[in-house]
């Protein structure tokens, strides 16, 4: 088997950006990455990559055609390659036993099967995507299910990347994470993906365990990221009732060096394509253990992400005495993020649904997610698109701001306040805006968890 030819089944958001920084780090191994949707492997090869990284331009132009390669022939892939991973998306099922909470595992699934059914020596399949505890089990059964003698080791290595952060995360992760079964043959073949990390991680900071204490990490390091978003969140509505800051909540409890000071932004709510499905899909775990009162705890993590979202929206209807049929609202953001044109599950598009049905006229601006945010509203009419966030907010009564693009701190909001309707509205979904020089301007600030600046007596 060659164990210096890695392929990666999956050209999204984790396969493209992880596979390039292997490549760039790694130029003793050549690394090829396919998918079923050719139209993604052709942006991949061209200038107009699919995703959007501060970074990533750079090291595809560094690596492309030398040690990265971007193809569409999935079998080919799997008979040159030693060692495999697997990127495939893993979404919420939609349909039938555990649609909303389980996993779809049939990408992954199909995978599996290819790889059985193409392989012709040893290979290391390595799980890159984020799936249920206990799926190596499955997938080895899958792969093993097939007469002949060919070795297949399952290592699960998931990736913590964030997106727009995502080419520093991969250079400078906090821990690389690499399971496998306790058997000499598990740990001989975890070794291997250990020596690709160990070019460029510090072996301090690659973790072995075994394959489902990696497993479940993954899905409970985002069910505790987004627990401290929704534990911040639900201290704003709080903050909001008693005068309190939740900036300064949030500072003060972060000085503690037991909790830490990241993650404790108040906002409209957390969005992302993980967050929700993975806490979702512990639940679902849990309750297929029985553990029911387990579940019901991470469920409430996505409830109170909901709540906000919809506390968002009732105040800006309060605001604005109570109607905002008619009325022109801007809406700075559409990506679930900064530094990123992804619209997976973001706020904005549960905000903009909601206020399209309050009869609101909507103006959406932002930098990178223009595109997606015309394919995700596609069914509704009516809203203007505008790349300007100047131009946007022109004749408008009220901006919102669903993501916290640094741009936004930075505009000129004198300028932008004398060309708005009056009286001109900004609600901070993100806390991000100067609230006290807006007040003074002239516009009635309502941000997340503090008090309201407003002009009304
Ligand atoms: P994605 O949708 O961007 O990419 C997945 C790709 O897999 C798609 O291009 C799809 O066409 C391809 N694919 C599906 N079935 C295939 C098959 N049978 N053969 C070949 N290609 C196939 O998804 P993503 O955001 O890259 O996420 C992938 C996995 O990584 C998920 O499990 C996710 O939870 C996890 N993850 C994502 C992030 C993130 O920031 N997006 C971070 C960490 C982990
Ligand atoms: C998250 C995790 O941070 C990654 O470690 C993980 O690999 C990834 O999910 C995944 O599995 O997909 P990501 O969703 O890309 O990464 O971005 P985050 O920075 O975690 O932000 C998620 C959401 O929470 C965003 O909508 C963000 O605006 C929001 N957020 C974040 C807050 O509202 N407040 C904060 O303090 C931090």
């Amino acid at each position: 088997m060659d164990r210096k030819n890695i392929l990666c089944i999956g050209a999204g958001y984790v396969g493209g950006p992880t596979m390039a920084m292997i490549a760039c780090k790694c130029p003793q191994y050549r690394v090829t990455v396919v998918d079923i949707n050719h139209e993604k492997i052709a942006r991949w090869n061209s200038d107009d990559l699919p995703v959007y990284e501060p970074g990533l331009d750079e090291i595809i132009r560094a690596t492309r055609g030398k040690n990265l390669f971007f193809e569409t022939d999935i079998e080919k892939g799997i008979r040159e390659s030693g060692i495999i991973f697997v990127g495939v998306n893993t979404p919420t099922k939609t349909f039938g036993a555990g649609a909303g909470k389980a996993a779809d595992l049939q990408y992954w699934e199909k995978t599996a099967r290819q790889i059985r059914e193409a392989s012709e020596s040893r290979k290391i399949v390595v799980e890159k995507c984020t799936i249920p505890v206990k799926t190596a089990l499955a997938m080895e059964r899958i792969l093993t299910s097939k007469d002949g003698d060919i070795r297949f080791d399952v290592i699960s290595n998931p990736e913590f990347l964030a997106e727009g952060t995502a080419m520093r995360d991969l250079e400078f992760p906090d821990r690389v994470l690499i399971g496998s079964r306790e058997t000499p043959n598990g740990i001989e073949a975890r070794k291997a993906i250990v020596d690709i990390y160990l070019n460029w991680v510090p072996r301090e900071k690659i973790i072995e365990s075994n394959i489902w204490s990696s497993e479940l990490s993954k899905l409970v390091a985002n069910a505790f990221l987004a627990q401290r978003i929704s534990s911040i969140n639900a201290i704003s509505a709080l903050c909001e009732k008693t005068e309190a800051d939740v900036g300064e909540v949030a500072r003060a409890i972060g000085l503690d060096s037991r909790l830490g000071s990241k993650f404790l932004n108040a906002s409209i709510g957390f969005g992302g394509s993980c967050f929700k499905k993975d806490i979702l899909n512990l639940a679902y775990i849990c309750r297929t253990y029985g553990l029911d009162d387990v579940a019901g705890y991470w469920e409430s993590v996505v409830d109170i992400n909901e709540y906000q979202k919809e506390r968002f929206i009732l105040g800006i209807l309060n605001a604005m005495f109570n109607t905002i049929a008619g009325k022109r609202i801007c809406l700075f953001g559409f990506a679930f993020k900064a530094d990123t044109g992804d619209t997976r599950e973001t706020p904005a598009y549960t905000i903009a649904r909601r206020l399209c049905e309050e009869k609101a006229e909507l103006v959406i601006t932002d930098p990178k997610a223009i595109d997606n945010a015309k394919t995700d509203l596609a069914d509704i009419g009516g809203i203007t698109y505008e790349p300007d966030p100047y131009k946007a907010a022109r004749g408008c009564d009220a901006i919102a701001v669903m993501t916290e693009w640094k741009l936004y701190a930075g505009l000129d909001y004198r300028q932008i306040y004398d060309s708005m309707t009056k009286p001109a509205f900004i609600f901070d979904g993100r806390n991000i805006l100067d609230h006290k020089g807006l007040h003074e301007i002239g516009f009635n600030v309502y941000p997340i968890g503090k008090p309201p600046l407003v002009h009304f007596t």
